[in-house]
């Protein structure tokens, strides 16, 4: 009984807190010398020189050049951008979309998505396990999460540009890109994503319509 309650509590307890606890309050990512030692996560600048600014970045009051073959972009502050969130198990982005902007299929192994939609439309959707994807019409004020290392993807959805900012349980999400692995064409997944986009009867999903 005892070992199973064990169990449960880590299994619990490893579940909420994909990064390890903080040992202190605060420990703000020392500026970039080159390391000759390396732990997990990132030194902590010196406690007499951490003041206000290293809890507050501006990197994302300006929409990221969408001048690209996706019509999209991604800021991604993690607590190498944002010195202020290392040890504290967070980080933040930005998204932007053209009009037929997309963010195409990839993940985060090391944490969970939730997106806020600031303006605009977005058609987001994921992929579990068991390949059910599951995909919906956001729309301003919107929340949408992804779960921890599931497949997922973004499209505009509207006739307008769409702007949604993301939060992640970890200071260090990472990103694996399907396409970027495996070489696949670009233009495939663009039409395998409006092809989703556009609703098939077998796919799961609210209802909505774009
Ligand atoms: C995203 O925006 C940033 C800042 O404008 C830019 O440096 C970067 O090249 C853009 N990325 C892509 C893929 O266009």
């Amino acid at each position: 009984m005892k070992i199973i309650l064990v169990i449960m509590f880590c299994a619990i307890f490893s579940s909420v807190s994909p990064d390890p606890d903080n040992m202190q309050d605060t420990c703000p990512t020392a500026p970039g010398e080159q390391s000759t030692f390396f732990i997990n996560g990132y030194p902590c600048k010196n406690p007499t020189k951490i003041n206000a600014q290293d809890f507050k970045s501006s990197k994302l009051t300006v929409a990221g050049d969408t001048d690209n073959y996706l019509q999209s972009n991604v800021t991604l502050l993690t607590a190498l951008e944002f010195p202020g969130l290392n040890t504290l198990g967070l980080s933040v982005s930005r998204m932007d979309l053209e009009r037929d902007g997309s963010v195409p299929f990839h993940s985060h192994p090391r944490s969970s998505e939730l997106l806020f939609v600031v303006s605009g439309v977005v058609f987001a959707g994921f992929v579990d396990t068991n390949n059910k994807i599951f995909q919906t019409v956001l729309r301003k004020g919107d929340v949408f999460v992804f779960p921890k290392g599931l497949l997922h993807f973004c499209l505009s959805g509207g006739f307008e540009r769409a702007t949604a900012l993301s939060f992640y349980n970890s200071q260090n999400p990472g990103v694996v890109n399907i396409g970027g692995v495996f070489g696949i064409d670009q233009d495939h997944i663009k039409n395998m994503m409006r092809s989703l986009a556009t609703g098939s009867a077998s796919l799961v999903t609210d209802g909505d319509e774009l």
